[in-house]
């Protein structure tokens, strides 16, 4: 398996549409980027797209019949298999679409749809309990950079999120720290500000599930992530792939930033 850094960890690149491309443009995108990508670009890099719900079935059809080794991604589930939850879908139907990971915390999510601690580590205890593997997103606001509390708030999502998670399943799991003031902003934490809360939180991770996990876990840097400054923030030996919004909706900068080695 190829590492990003000598340590074991292949990165993981992976792009959340959040609210955007229609089923249509969904199948021109994923095409489009499976022009772009090669057999050297997936050996060395793990890659998902997060397509809208409406959107998953056509893109699973896409990626399966053309054999692209790309992983179909959700951006959120409920943390409930089935029942009266209108709005909402559980992790076994998109399991059944053959979703492999699905993102869970989202700031966009905690911000705007009110997702608590504990409704995030439901939700990751659930889409493993389902056979899929979450992105655990964490993140402080400007605020809280500001007033130089950012480890604390990004070590309190990891510990709350995790909560009654086995270490063997934490160290499968992919923990996203995405500074909220980055997302869509253009503005990107530095490379030496990422891998620090990065650190941060790998070393809470051990705190919680062990050394062995803490060296498995999959840590992805997400805000403004462009293909100008993949590389820099991959070379950082806590960040192993990236959460890519923005950028992500474009094959041609998406399939750039996958090959961040060659740019
Ligand atoms: P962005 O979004 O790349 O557009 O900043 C990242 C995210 O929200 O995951």
């Amino acid at each position: 398996m190829a590492s990003g850094g000598g340590n074991g960890r292949k990165p993981l690149i992976s792009g959340n549409w959040k609210m955007h491309h229609n089923h249509f443009e969904a199948i021109q995108t994923v095409q489009k980027l499976s022009y772009q990508l090669g057999s050297d670009d997936y050996a060395a890099v793990d890659v998902s797209v997060h397509p809208p719900f409406t959107d998953l079935r056509s893109v699973q059809t896409v990626l399966e019949s053309d054999e692209v080794p790309v992983a179909l991604g959700a951006q959120h589930c409920h943390w409930e298999d089935k029942g009266a939850f209108t709005g909402e879908v559980g992790p076994p139907m998109l399991a059944k679409l053959n979703v492999a990971y699905v993102i869970a915390g989202h700031s966009e999510r905690r911000d705007l749809f009110g997702e608590t601690d504990e409704m995030v580590n439901r939700k990751v205890r659930a889409i493993i309990a389902a056979g899929m593997t979450p992105i655990m997103c964490v993140g402080e606001h400007l605020e809280e950079r500001e007033a130089g509390t950012t480890e604390e708030r990004v070590s309190s999502q990891v510990r709350a999120g995790l909560e009654g998670v086995p270490g063997e399943q934490v160290g499968a799991m992919v923990i996203a720290y995405e500074p909220i003031w980055a997302i869509g902003t253009g503005r990107t934490a530095t490379p030496e500000d990422a891998q620090a809360v990065c650190g941060v939180i790998r070393s809470v991770v051990g705190e919680l599930a062990g050394e062995a996990a803490a060296g498995a876990v999959r840590i992805q840097y997400g805000g403004s992530v462009k293909p100008t400054n993949t590389a820099e923030l991959m070379a950082q030996p806590d960040i192993d792939g990236a959460l890519v919004g923005g950028a992500s909706l474009d094959p041609d900068d998406f399939s750039r930033i996958v090959r961040y080695r060659k740019e």
